[in-house]
């Protein structure tokens, strides 16, 4: 064995003893309610999937006539000639739906966050970024060369004190999770607002949790939170509720002009592919036309949130339909997620480094995929599993 990659192997070797070493299950079947994993049909409590787009028919039929009349690959970099009529139409849909100026399209919410950082803040600027920001968000920043300083979570108190303790010389922006997606808090962007506005600092978002599940029809939270033209820049994803993969930026239109000279991923990094530009103008199609979507999934979620309350678990500060089932220790919570599993339901464990030690879960997902019986069957497992392992009496 090579012993330049001892290393490596050492490294692998610590994480499996330590219980950290990430096991990738293999799903066989499409995203929905149900899936199969190893063969056997489980209950997916574990997807982004929000409101079911990911195998919906408007979706995969919208993507195989544009595969018919397109193609597959966008052949290039946007810049040069990756840049097809249906990544211009779902940018101006976008804008549309989310009530602003103009909107761009990336590969993916991450590399949307790694354009849009560094091209807006630079060496001798200033980020204050809340600490648990996203890992895309907190690459961004560090991509910029711009200073980091970090304020404590949702705490719009505690961002002016590190304000107040910061010497601005250059140019300063303000960044946040819109939902964050351990705990399934809101950030409290209005007060947030307020300060960006008062120190005359750009104000950007990450609304990855927030794209159609917050807001009239799913909006997002500059619509939750009735902030339109306020917020400079939204990032988002069309990678979750969406039920493709992408990502987008939507703001003022000088910004997003900017963004198409100078975010490296959209200059250094192929297109979005056809079939995934034209199943999420699909999905934008629904969203437009029907409520109904982000009604279920609200539905399901509170359902669950009240009856894993009732039944003793603590489902943390959740205030959406990202239910967090908090367990302490990182082995409980990866046992508890095993004990689920072998009795047909999925839904990961999540443990340091993702939360702080001490704080592991197990994270619920609701869909709007979910039906009743669906979300009861999951109560009923939870409720086994959590009399077994005495955590709740
Ligand atoms: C807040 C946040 N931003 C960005 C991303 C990245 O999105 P994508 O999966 O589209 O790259 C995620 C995904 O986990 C996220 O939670």
């Amino acid at each position: 064995m090579s012993k330049k990659t001892q290393w490596i192997r050492d490294e692998l070797d610590s994480l499996r003893q330590q219980g950290l070493f990430t096991n990738i299950r293999t799903i066989e079947s499409p995203q929905g309610a149900w899936l199969t994993i190893d063969g056997r049909r489980v209950l997916n409590f574990c997807a982004n999937n929000y409101l079911g787009l990911a195998n919906h028919p408007a979706l995969r039929s919208a993507a195989k006539d544009a595969i018919d009349q397109y193609g597959v690959g966008p052949g290039a970099v946007r810049t040069i000639a990756g840049t097809m009529s249906l990544h211009i139409q779902l940018e101006e849909r976008l804008a549309a739906f989310k009530g602003v100026e103009a909107a761009i399209s990336f590969q993916s919410g991450f590399s949307a966050n790694l354009a849009t950082v560094p091209a807006l803040v630079g060496k001798g600027d200033i980020i204050f970024s809340d600490e648990l920001n996203h890992a895309s968000i907190i690459d961004g920043c560090r991509l910029s060369r711009a200073e980091i300083v970090r304020y404590a979570h949702c705490d719009p108190d505690d961002l002016r004190r590190v304000i107040g303790e910061t010497k601005v010389e250059g140019r300063a922006m303000i960044i946040s999770d819109g939902v964050f997606s351990m705990d399934g808090d809101v950030a409290p962007l209005p007060e947030i607002y307020e300060i960006a506005k008062e120190f005359d600092y750009l104000l950007m978002v990450d609304d990855a949790h927030g794209e159609g599940v917050l807001g009239r029809g799913g909006r997002g939270i500059v619509d939750h939170f009735g902030l339109h033209g306020k917020v400079d820049i939204e990032v988002g994803t069309l990678s979750k509720a969406f039920g493709v993969v992408g990502g987008l930026v939507a703001g003022k239109k000088e910004i997003i002009d900017w963004l198409r000279q100078r975010g490296r991923p959209f200059l250094f990094s192929s297109a979005m592919t056809v079939p995934d530009v034209a199943a999420c103008l699909a999905a934008v199609d629904l969203l437009e036309s029907s409520t109904e979507l982000v009604e279920r999934l609200w539905s399901n979620g509170d359902y669950f949130k009240k009856e894993m309350g009732a039944m003793g678990f603590n489902t943390g500060r959740t205030q959406t339909p990202i239910v967090p089932i908090m367990l302490g220790e990182a082995p409980l919570a990866q046992q508890f997620s095993r004990r689920l599993f072998e009795e047909g339901v999925f839904a990961m464990a999540i443990g340091y480094p993702t939360v702080p030690q001490g704080k592991a879960r197990i994270r619920v997902m609701n869909t709007a995929a979910h039906t009743r019986e669906d979300i009861d069957t999951g109560l009923a497992t939870f409720r086994k599993v959590g009399k077994e392992l005495g955590v709740i009496s």
